[in-house]
Order: structure tokens, then sequence, then C-alpha cells
């Protein structure tokens, strides 16, 4: 028997939901899902019109602003962006001391939050104030999940382009090269895609820290760390690992049923919101096949369709299908991607929900302090160490 923490003989203790599950925690404006016909809207936009329509910057406006852009504003919020790309030579300085064998998420995290160090001033009441923020954030966290990758192979960190767009200027701080349009078009759908899903494990953790009254720049390192885990952001890379390891297709079949009979989580499958394939891998699926009949076909794709194929006979029945990490993997492998940079670049484009909900947390906040049941001993008498 435990006792529900502050509410000792209390009347009626809400149920305990694992993992929250079905709980409410915030009301949200922002993005809504619905997780039985598949789809997804940000501020009651589809989020596969604004794929196909918007650019990651106008997208990220939305999401924090509530209303898309009118070119005057959407032209200044790009320069804004474009100007405050540049990272401190001290945080380029304090990369370099990071260990090269090291996560670029975990360099991401740290670096995040260093730029707390220089900015910090905390005028969470003033719009001036909470846009230059958002500018700094959606500007920098690119430019250093850049620069931790040349670092570590032991190269200086390219400074941005001031005069290609945000996806393109990513894409070639990353690769020394100026991306194909196409490439860039597509790895820009990309981020508008993953750049906010209501209250998933890293913007709940963002809200919580916002709720303090941090800074942004704590929540936005907070909600780095809560991506980076394998059942969150991190399964994008172990999506290529698993296809890689089951090697060809006529081992899809036994691999998938050994796996399920270890009661292994099959990577890039499952979610706790959509009940059908998650709308966001229809849409990357699609958007691999684009660059696939551009660039040159890529065999894992062959694989992952079998394996897509094989487990819907196995999972669906479950409500189990490919969620966004299934498909993203194989569109940043050909755009010649680390796969360690797959989680930091869902960051890159994640930043933009989690600062939406940070405004929004702030415009309504109450600390978020939720209740425990307690399940350990009861009041005990102290031993003192030589009677134990
Ligand atoms: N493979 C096999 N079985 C699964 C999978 C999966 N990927 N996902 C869920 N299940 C099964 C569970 O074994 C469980 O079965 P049981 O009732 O027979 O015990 C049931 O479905 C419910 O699973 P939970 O883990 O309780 O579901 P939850 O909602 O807590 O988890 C999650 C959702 C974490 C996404 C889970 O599906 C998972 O671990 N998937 C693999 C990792 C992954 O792809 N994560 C990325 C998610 S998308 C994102 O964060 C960007």
């Amino acid at each position: 028997q435990g006792s529900v923490d502050g509410a000792h003989g209390a009347a009626s203790v809400p149920p305990f939901r694992p993992g929250l599950e079905g709980v409410p925690a915030t009301q949200s404006a922002i993005c809504d899902i619905d997780g039985q016909r598949g789809l997804l809207t940000y501020r009651g936009y589809g989020a596969d019109v604004l794929a196909a329509n918007s650019t990651f910057l106008e997208t990220t406006y939305l999401l924090i602003w509530g209303a898309l852009p009118t070119a005057a504003q959407l032209r200044e919020f790009e320069q804004e962006v474009q100007m405050h790309r540049r990272v401190s030579f001290r945080i380029r300085d304090m990369m370099k001391c990071f260990p090269a064998s090291g996560h670029p998420m975990d360099a991401l995290q740290s670096s995040a939050a260093s730029l707390g160090l220089f900015y910090s001033r905390r005028a969470l009441d003033n719009p001036e104030y909470i846009y230059e923020a958002v500018v700094r954030l959606i500007a920098k966290i690119p430019t250093m999940v850049a620069a931790f990758q040349l670092i570590r192979k032991g190269q200086d960190p390219i400074q941005p382009r001031d005069d290609l767009p945000f996806a393109s200027n990513f894409l070639y701080m990353l690769t020394e090269r100026e991306p194909d349009p196409l490439a860039a078009r597509i790895f820009d759908a990309c981020l508008i895609l993953h750049a906010e899903h209501s209250l998933n494990a890293s913007t709940f953790s963002a809200r919580v820290t916002a709720s303090t009254l941090t800074d942004p720049y704590a929540v936005v390192a907070s909600a780095v760390g809560t991506l980076a885990g394998p059942l969150h952001g991190g399964a994008n890379e172990d999506v290529l690992a698993m296809l890689e390891a089951i090697g060809s297709e006529d081992q899809v079949e036994p691999w998938l049923d050994q796996a399920i009979a270890e009661k292994q989580k099959i990577m890039g499958f499952g979610h706790r919101e959509y009940k059908v394939k998650d709308p966001r891998a229809v849409i990357l699926q699609g958007l691999a096949e684009q660059l696939f009949d551009r660039f040159g076909h890529d065999p894992l794709y062959d694989l992952a369709r079998r394996v897509e194929e094989a487990a819907a006979v196995r999972l669906g029945p479950k409500g189990i299908y490919p969620n966004v990490d299934f498909y993203s993997g194989l569109v940043y492998r050909k755009l010649g991607i680390p796969r360690d940079l797959f989680t930091p670049i869902f960051a890159i484009a994640r930043t933009a929900g989690w600062l939406a909900h940070w405004k929004e947390q702030l415009g309504a906040n109450r600390i978020f302090r939720p209740s425990q049941i307690y399940t350990g001993a009861e009041p005990r008498e102290w031993v003192p160490l030589e009677a134990r």
C-alpha cells in the first residue's frame, strides 16, 4: 500500500498511468494528431500540405507565432536567422575539447546549454527577447551540429554562407559542397515533418523545464537530452543498423519472427499516438523515392519495404506500423549524412516545436509538479551503524 504525496487521506486518487498514457498534461493550440486516421496538423495546417508548399523557416514561424507570416514578416525572420547563424569562437573552441568519439547528440546538448552563458537575460515577458531567443536557437543549432561534424574529423568548422537558404546552408556546412536544389528541398521538407509533434517525451521535457522560468537555452538543452534516447529520436539510427543486420530479403521473415519471439522492439515501428502508419512515414517514403529516382536506387529501401510488409502481418493487428523514423534514415543516407547525425538533424527541426511549446508554456505558466504514489518503507527507527 502506498500513499500519494501530498494526498494522505485524500478521498480519491486518480489512477496511475505508466508513461502518463492518455493523461492530458497541458492544453495546447500548436499541433493536433488523429492517431486513428493518421492525420497531423500544425496550427490547423496539414503537415503534408506544409511539406509540399512551405519552408522550414516559414513553418517555424507558424508554429511559434500561430499564423502564417506575411511576406515582410517572413523576409525579416529569414534575414534575422541568417544574421545569427555564426557561433562564438569560444563555443567552437569548447567543441574542439570534446572527444571526437563522443555522440553528436551529447555535443549538441552541451553546446546548446552553453548558449545560455552568452545570452541568458531571462526577460521572459518581453516579446523581443522571445523573438531574439527563437532566432538565435533556430540559427545556431544547425551551425553547432555541422561544426562538431567537421571538428571530430580534425577540420575547422566552415562558416555559414549568407547567400544560401536554411537547408542548403546546413548541407553546405556539413559536406563543404553546395547541395543539389532537389536534395536541399527534400531535406527542408524533412525538417518540416520533424518540426513538431505535440506532447512527445522531448517536448514534455521542454515544457517542464520551461515551467521553472529558466532560460530557453536550458529548455532546448534538456529537450535534446530527452530526444537522444533510442525509444525517441535515437530510433532512426537503429533502423539502418537493423536493416543491415537483416541483410537480405529472404532473411526478413525469420529475423522478424525471432525478434518478436524474443520480445524485441522493431525499430522504426510503433507509436503511442498512431494506430495506423505514421503520416510522416508516408510522406518520407515518397521523398525517399524521389531521391532514389534522381540520385540512384538504394537496395536497403527494397529491404525496408519488405520489412514493412512482413511486419504488417505480424504487428499490424496490434496497431503497430512504421513511424517517422522508419524511412527518414534512408533519406539522410542518400543525402550522404553520417548515421549518428540523424538524431541531431531531428533536433534541428524539433527546436521549432520545443520553442513553440516554450512560448505557449510561458503564456499560461504553472510549474509542473505532479504527484507520485509512494511505494517505499513505512516510517522506521534509525539503526546506528554498529548495530546493523
Ligand atoms: N516492435 C514490436 N513490438 C512493439 C513495438 C515495436 N516497435 N512497439 C510496441 N510494441 C508492442 C509492445 O511489445 C507491447 O506489446 P504487449 O502489449 O504484447 O506487451 C505493445 O506493443 C505496447 O508497447 P509499448 O512499448 O507499451 O508502447 P508505447 O506506447 O509505450 O511505446 C514506442 C511507443 C516507445 C514508440 C514503441 O512503439 C517503441 O519502442 N518503438 C520502437 C522505437 C521507435 O521506433 N521509436 C521512435 C518512435 S517515434 C519518435 O519518437 C520520433
